[in-house]
């Protein structure tokens, strides 16, 4: 069994996706051990008590600094001893002590096609610029903001005059599927890295 353990800051509905698809067998060796979130009563809490996964909420403003927090959170993130860490809509950037800790093992998914629009309101970013397609992503961090080896990306036609909401919308959608199909095919080890002329770290999915 795959050990995952989830960091989510809101809503928290990747999180329940990937809830669902572990209860209905299609990702049949893995199971959530715990749900850490840096804010009080979000909505992943509640997915998580649903499914009788353990909750630590570290919430940000109890901290007066954030090397104190990050250290909370590396701490309780190590004794849960995930094999893969699920960024789900955690909106807070990792130290690098945390990426250190866990190379090639935790997974963000991103509401664009990246390298194109990192960082917050990516959605925006893409109306913003006049882009005719954005999508999703999901892909390892490291430690730049969204840089990490792209695992999975998923494309969607952004209509005309379409709103944030809308776009948002849209490329949740498909989100839903993108994610748990990347942490599927994490469980069947059929993710490689591989290490480009270019130093670059490249994902490479097996047959
Ligand atoms: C999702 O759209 C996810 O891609 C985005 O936040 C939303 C969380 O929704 N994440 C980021 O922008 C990370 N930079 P959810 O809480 O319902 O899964």
């Amino acid at each position: 069994m795959f050990r995952l353990v989830a960091l989510a800051s809101g809503r928290g509905s990747n999180f329940l996706e990937i809830l669902k698809a572990i209860e209905n067998k299609e990702i049949p060796n893995a199971n959530f051990v715990g749900l850490i979130t840096d804010r009080e009563n979000t909505g992943a809490e509640q997915h998580a008590k649903n499914y009788n996964i353990p909750v630590k909420v570290i919430s940000y403003s109890n901290f007066s600094n954030k090397i104190d927090f990050d250290k909370t959170l590396l701490e309780t993130v190590k004794e849960l001893e995930p094999d893969l860490i699920i960024c789900a809509g955690y909106m807070r950037i990792l130290s690098k002590e945390f990426i250190d800790a866990f190379p090639d093992r935790i997974m963000n998914i991103h509401p664009s096609l990246l390298p194109a629009f990192p960082g917050l309101r990516a959605q925006k970013q893409a109306l913003e610029y006049g882009a005719k397609v954005s999508g999703c992503t999901v892909h390892f961090i490291d430690e730049g903001v969204d840089t990490g080896p792209i695992i999975l990306q998923k494309c969607v036609e952004i209509p005309e005059n379409c709103t944030e909401k809308e776009l948002s919308d849209l490329i949740l959608k498909e989100e839903h599927k993108l994610y748990k199909k990347a942490i599927k095919l994490y469980c069947e080890r059929k993710i490689e890295i591989q290490i480009l002329p270019n130093h670059r770290k490249i994902v490479k999915i097996k047959n």
